[in-house]
């Protein structure tokens, strides 16, 4: 589908400039909203547990939908559950300008880490309502749905499905822990819309997000332009070896694989050590089973996600991934498999996108850096069918996927602001 998109930044439109130039967010109402939402699914500690299509996500799309409502938008809700929320534009012809995120939470998460984006796309529309402010091109707040991957796998698999990257037959036979279907959830929770869920003519896509690690606070930068998404892989490492007596079996006769297990998970973080600073590796799920003290495992499974920026490493990094679970395997006698579960390229976003977050952050005065994503976005599916870039703000510490995560009331303000202007770039002001 053709994207109308112009070779350079567009300039606000003569006639609103000065009105345009000096439109701002509401930062006490954009916090205030973080606050209401985060005492849906709120933990103990301060932070969230909203998994994907559990009641507490529905409750927080409710609100999230009421507020859209409120503000005069219309919503649609997609075959994955997708939420997009639509202002109207004076020419309905035109492509809209769109940013969101999602509201699903890691089971300890923060109370920012996604809700940030979706909140300041509403807040945008917001403060466009106060100032009596109408454009050209229809905006659009959206919620993707299971961006974190945790309650059904893989992770941002709602923007995923959008952008044709997954089916979406098989994202809806998805299962979680307990055997209930993606399908089936969506449906429990009143969120398995009809219409297509498939990419629409869109002049440019945002999402602005906390930074999820250190860098910016470091740098003593309010804003990251965020110019590229590392790659991603995810994968499961099955190991079946036998169960047998854990007091009475000698330790050399024995097919455990969690013996194997160890020998993988050492040589894989001493690979990602031989490739620092740039490599990630991570196992955040371990299942040996039966599950039992005196018992040596019949089976483990265990999740790696694999990170790198440059593509062509992440692929080297993966084969050997693949070498070591193998030779490990064959040492302890225990059969492997390496079974891909996600995978994501690196994405480099659009200039011109880019450029606009530039001008904007810069227009308001805000201290900036160009960075690359260490975490994954649903704009990583959004950017290969829109021009599209993303916005960072400092988080405490780089502290997030924890209660912890904390930002602060200005920093998502002036996050909000950059993401006003750079859309209202786009947009054409009238
Ligand atoms: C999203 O939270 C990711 O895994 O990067
Ligand atoms: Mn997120
Ligand atoms: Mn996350």
């Amino acid at each position: 589908m053709p994207i109308s998109h112009s070779r350079t930044v567009p300039e606000d439109a003569q006639g609103a400039r000065s009105l345009v130039e000096a439109l701002r967010v509401n930062g006490d109402r954009l916090w205030q909203t973080h606050l209401e939402i985060a005492k849906i699914g709120a933990i103990a500690g301060g932070g969230s547990n909203r998994l994907a299509l559990t009641d507490d996500d529905r409750q927080a799309r409710d609100l999230f939908v009421d507020w859209c409502r409120e503000a005069g938008c219309t919503v649609r809700i997609d075959q994955m559950g997708n939420i997009f929320a639509r202002r109207a534009g004076s020419d309905e012809h035109l492509p809209a300008v769109i940013a969101g995120s999602h509201l699903d939470t890691q089971p300890t998460g923060g109370i920012f880490d996604g809700v940030y984006g979706v909140l300041a796309a509403l807040e945008v529309i917001r403060a466009l309502n106060d100032a009596g402010v109408s454009t050209r091109h229809p905006i659009e707040a959206i919620v993707w749905s299971n961006e974190e991957g945790v309650r059904f796998s893989p992770a941002v698999i709602g923007s995923g499905v959008w952008a044709g990257a997954h089916d979406l037959a098989d994202a809806h036979s998805r299962t979680d822990v307990d055997g209930v279907t993606f399908g089936q959830a969506l449906a429990d929770i009143g969120y398995l819309g009809d219409v297509a869920c498939a990419p629409f003519p869109i002049r440019a896509a945002f999402e602005a997000h906390i930074e999820q690690g250190p860098i910016l606070e470091n740098a003593e930068n309010t804003i990251g332009v965020v110019t590229a998404v590392q790659g991603i892989r995810w994968f499961d490492i099955i190991l079946n070896g036998r169960s047998c007596h854990a007091g009475s079996t000698p330790m050399e006769v024995r097919r455990d694989p969690v013996m194997a297990l160890a020998t993988i998970l050492d040589a894989v973080y001493r690979l990602a050590a031989e490739h620092a600073p740039n490599a990630r590796v991570t196992v955040g799920r371990l299942n040996a089973e039966p599950g039992a003290y005196n018992t040596v495992p019949q089976r483990v499974v265990a999740s790696l996600d694999l990170r790198h920026p440059d593509e062509a490493t992440l692929e080297q990094l993966s084969a050997k991934v693949a070498e070591i679970v193998t030779a490990c395997c064959a040492s302890h006698d225990v059969d492997g498999q390496l079974r891909d579960e996600l995978g994501h390229n690196p994405v480099a976003f659009d200039p011109i996108s880019i450029e606009a977050v530039q001008a904007a952050a810069d227009q308001l005065g805000y201290k900036s850096m160009r960075m690359v994503s260490g975490a994954a976005h649903d704009t990583m599916h959004v950017a290969q069918h829109a021009p599209a870039a993303m916005i960072f703000v400092p988080c405490e510490g780089g502290v997030s996927h924890h209660p912890d995560e904390m930002a602060t009331a200005e920093d998502l303000e002036a996050g909000c602001n950059v993401l006003l202007h750079a859309m209202l770039r786009f947009a054409e002001p009238i």
